[in-house]
């Protein structure tokens, strides 16, 4: 193929820099390196970037290192909203039988949440309608998980989490233990819809780009059992418009249900005395086995 002398010298510097990385010593390092520079000169050479769109790109990246804290991760952020963390989980974690799917961690996972007994309320005082989740834990041969760990966390009904009050409260997180069965049961808030963090830089992007910050409507769960991958996913709640505009490309059809509302004066499963509206969903959730075991 011939080249245009202005083709050959971006393609020379291309190669130079490929070719400063030939004796790394991890070969995956030296892969992935090489594999970025190609990329990322070609992504450079199809939009004819400008020295000046390139400076505004590393003023862009100052301000997510800038905003970032312990509590405040604005690269994994930026990575969420390029649909980036959810293409890692989807290589990483190929479909194996009837396992349920992963979706994104998110930044409000806070290990060691209280524990609550089979049946209790997780909202823990978070504002919201109150709804009743079970659903079982088993294994893709369909056996099931008993004492398996699930770790719930959920905004509130104003679209926060605990930890994003600046307060020292603890509500809509808790830990629980299926029962001999693999059966699970607690009370939560019904999920509604809420933006992700987005006073910062990548909150400026969506904006610039005309996207909305808001995720649909969901509830968090990592579930864990010995001898199975743990799990990272989320359930979401049936006609839900904002299912197909998921700010971080989270949802996953598979994990959609049906949250049934029921109208004041229902009487509650658990005979919890409730003076509203409630509702109910059943998410069973199967983990995938180690391939060791
Ligand atoms: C969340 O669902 O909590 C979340 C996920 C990704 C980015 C921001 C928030
Ligand atoms: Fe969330």
């Amino acid at each position: 193929m011939t080249s245009s002398p202005q083709e050959a010298r971006e393609q020379l510097v291309v190669d130079q820099v490929v070719a400063s990385f030939e004796g790394a010593p991890d070969p995956r390092l030296r892969q992935i390196m090489q594999a970025l520079v190609r990329h990322a000169h070609a992504f450079a050479r199809e939009v004819r970037l400008s020295e000046d769109e390139w400076r505004a790109a590393v003023e862009f990246l100052r301000r997510c290192g800038d905003i970032t804290t312990g509590s405040r991760q604005e690269f994994i952020l930026l990575s969420d909203v390029l649909g980036l963390s959810m293409q890692a989980i989807c290589i990483s974690r190929p479909a194996q039988g009837d396992a349920t799917e992963a979706t994104v961690l998110g930044p409000f996972f806070v290990a060691d949440a209280p524990a609550v007994e089979l049946g209790g309320d997780i909202a823990q005082g978070a504002a919201g309608e109150p709804c009743w989740v079970t659903g079982t834990v088993r294994d893709t041969g369909g056996a099931p998980l008993p004492g398996a760990r699930l770790e719930v966390w959920q905004a509130d009904d104003d679209g926060f989490y605990d930890v994003q009050y600046g307060d020292d409260r603890t509500a809509g997180r808790a830990v629980l233990r299926a029962d001999d069965a693999g059966a699970y049961r607690f009370w939560a808030v019904t999920p509604t819809p809420y933006p992700i963090p987005h006073d910062g830089p990548v909150g400026d992007l969506l904006a610039a780009t005309g996207r909305s910050p808001y995720r649909a409507a969901h509830l968090h769960f990592m579930v864990s059992a010995p001898g199975c991958h743990t799990l990272v996913t989320h359930v979401f709640v049936e006609g839900d418009p904002l299912l197909a505009s998921d700010a971080v490309f989270g949802v996953k059809e598979s994990l959609v249900r049906n949250f049934i509302r029921h109208g004041p004066g229902t009487p509650a499963p658990d005979g919890r005395p409730l003076d509203g509206p409630w509702r109910e969903v059943a998410f069973d959730i199967v983990l995938a086995r180690d391939e060791a075991s």
